[in-house]
């Protein structure tokens, strides 16, 4: 079963915009944050959430999409996300070992997958102007933004080719391929 939900949850990144995300959905889904590792427990992050169409769209001005696809300028009207989980870090309370929100997002977009929703992690944001349109205070970085919906593309997990090449592309139909590198290359020792 956890592998199903791990296959299950692919990078989207196109969305059927009009199926609505709700807040308690969102704080559902921080709460699976809430509850994951965190280094020493300092637990440092904190979190803004986004459902509504003015604010998501603030959120999307800032975000860069799929760096490989070099034509495609990310999600058009209609195709956008519903909502976003903004993760940023109380710099008082950061710790030197910088993993807690990677391990908070993965919590979040399994949730999301187990929900029937997708979305894409997103490190690609122009921070300073998220931060203004957000009004988040200085006392927070920006870390990370997850983009939700529920998914409008077919994503399929590929072997890398000898070449090596692990650039995700997209054929005719629109499909999404992500070349994903094989186990036995993986485990070293
Ligand atoms: C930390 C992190 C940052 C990412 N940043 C971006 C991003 O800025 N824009 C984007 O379109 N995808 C981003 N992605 C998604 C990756 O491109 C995606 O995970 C990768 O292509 C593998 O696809 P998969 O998630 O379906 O396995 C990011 C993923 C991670 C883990």
């Amino acid at each position: 079963m956890m592998k199903d939900l791990v296959l299950k949850n692919r990078s989207y990144r196109r969305f059927h915009q009009h199926v609505l995300i709700d807040l308690e959905t969102l704080r559902d889904l921080v709460d699976l944050a809430r509850l994951s590792a965190s280094a020493t427990n300092a637990q440092p992050l904190r979190y803004v959430l986004s459902c509504d169409p003015e604010r998501n769209a603030l959120v999307y001005s800032t975000l860069g999409w799929a760096g490989y696809l070099k034509d495609w300028p990310g999600p058009g009207d209609g195709e956008r996300p519903s909502a976003y989980i903004v993760i940023l870090e109380d710099t008082r309370l950061s710790h030197p070992v910088h993993i807690d929100h990677g391990i908070a997002a993965q919590s979040i977009m399994l949730g999301a997958a187990e929900r029937g929703l997708g979305g894409c992690m997103i490190a690609t944001i122009d921070k300073p102007r998220l931060r203004g349109a957000l009004q988040i205070p200085d006392q927070y970085e920006v870390l990370l933004v997850l983009a939700l919906g529920k998914p409008r593309e077919t994503v399929v997990i590929e072997e890398v080719d000898a070449d090596g090449d692990i650039r995700y592309w997209r054929d005719a139909e629109g499909v999404h391929h992500v070349p994903k590198r094989r186990l036995d290359d993986i485990i070293v020792g």
